[in-house]
């Protein structure tokens, strides 16, 4: 399939993409979170291509974005309070909503269940083409299926070129990784995926909300977002997830890297900036500052895909503080490993 590529809004083909979606074709498109791969949500054929363009499982339930709030009446059951007030205050923003469904959106979009994945995007291309679309758009991020998720036009070419219709560049995308997930079917809200817009974000409007972890807690493993099942986000080489003190892991991937070397074995180290210098690893990879949280989410995929140019063989990460938007980035980088080693481990 030849995919054309689109650059923004002043570009003449950018009505042509929009048409060519509201007919079935995909066009992927940025969003302030990460480019989405966007389909017709009322067309269940036009939806399918998604599942095939990427090799996603089919269990796996879509996001449909809109561009104008009119536009969840058709979609969805009920508007409680709670959803009313998260709506004036995140969108259009990185949180995504889950509603119980109406009968006019096809089953194909959400794997079966019967509620609704809905969020309006920040960004304003992706507005324009759904405004101009006319349409819903069901959107997954647009990558292929298990590999880290797109933030730049560069990644989506190199994932997705030949598998669909448009591409759009609209640049690197801000907040880097995808929206929260918020389940607000239940009294308590419950978060199933942390991202752009933070549990002391969403606590500070609607009072208690619960996350998937404590769930765990409780018991009650299986996850309600199909989704977080599945191995996300990987680099082509193993990923090793390092804790302890910054010195402590510093001194053990390094130690490791040395071992790796008498052995052939080329070595990855994802750092933040403040540890870069002290590695003697065969690629380090800066991400960002640990004091600067949402410079480290917005550079960490296009990090993750930096391991697959150089070639190495095996990835060792840092972590970092799990508050604030840090509860998306572990969640991304726990997804991401193979393994982890412990404090206690070192
Ligand atoms: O930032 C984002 O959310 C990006 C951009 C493109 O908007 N989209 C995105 O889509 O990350 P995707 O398909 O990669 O992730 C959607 C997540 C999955 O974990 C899926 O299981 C969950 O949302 N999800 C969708 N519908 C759901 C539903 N009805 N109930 C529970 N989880 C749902
Ligand atoms: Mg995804």
């Amino acid at each position: 399939m030849k995919t054309i590529i689109i650059n923004g809004i002043e570009d003449e083909l950018f009505h042509t993409a929009a048409q060519a979606l509201k007919d079935g074709d995909l066009v992927a498109f940025p969003t302030e979170t990460v480019y989405g791969l966007g389909a017709n949500a009322l067309n269940p054929e036009a939806v399918k291509k998604i599942y095939q363009a990427k090799g996603r499982p089919s269990d796996n339930p879509l996001i449909v974005h809109i561009a104008d709030i009119s536009q969840i009446e058709d979609l969805v059951l009920e508007m409680s309070h709670k959803a009313k007030a998260l709506i004036d205050n995140f969108w259009p923003g990185p949180l995504t909503l889950i509603f119980r469904k109406s009968s006019k959106v096809p089953d194909i979009i959400t794997a079966g269940l019967d509620t609704v994945a809905i969020r309006m995007p920040n960004n304003p291309i992706a507005l324009e083409l759904i405004e101009r679309a006319a349409i819903p758009v069901a959107a997954p991020s647009a990558n292929l299926s298990g590999r880290p998720s797109t933030t730049e036009c560069s990644h989506v070419i190199n994932d997705l070129k030949g598998r669909v219709g448009y591409i759009i560049d609209g640049g690197p995308c801000d907040v880097g990784v995808e929206s929260t997930v918020l389940d607000i079917t239940s009294d308590i809200p419950m978060i199933l995926r942390p991202g752009g817009i933070t549990l002391e974000m969403l606590e500070s409007v609607v009072g208690k909300v619960d996350t998937d972890a404590a769930l765990e807690l409780k018991g009650n493993v299986k996850p309600r977002s199909p989704g977080m099942k599945y191995r996300h986000y990987s680099p082509k080489a193993e990923m090793i997830l390092v804790y302890g003190s910054q010195d402590d892991v510093v001194a053990k991937i390094n130690e490791l890297s040395a071992e790796n070397r008498k052995k052939g074995i080329k070595t990855g180290v994802l750092s933040s900036l403040e540890n870069a210098q002290k590695y003697c690893a065969d690629t380090v990879i800066v991400t960002g500052s640990v004091d600067n949280l949402a410079q480290v989410a917005s550079g960490l995929f296009d990090s993750l895909r930096k391991f697959d140019e150089e070639n190495v063989d095996i990835i060792y990460s840092e972590t970092f503080p799990e508050r604030g938007i840090g509860r998306a980035i572990m969640n991304r980088l726990k997804k991401a490993s193979a393994k982890v080693i412990k404090e206690t481990e070192i």
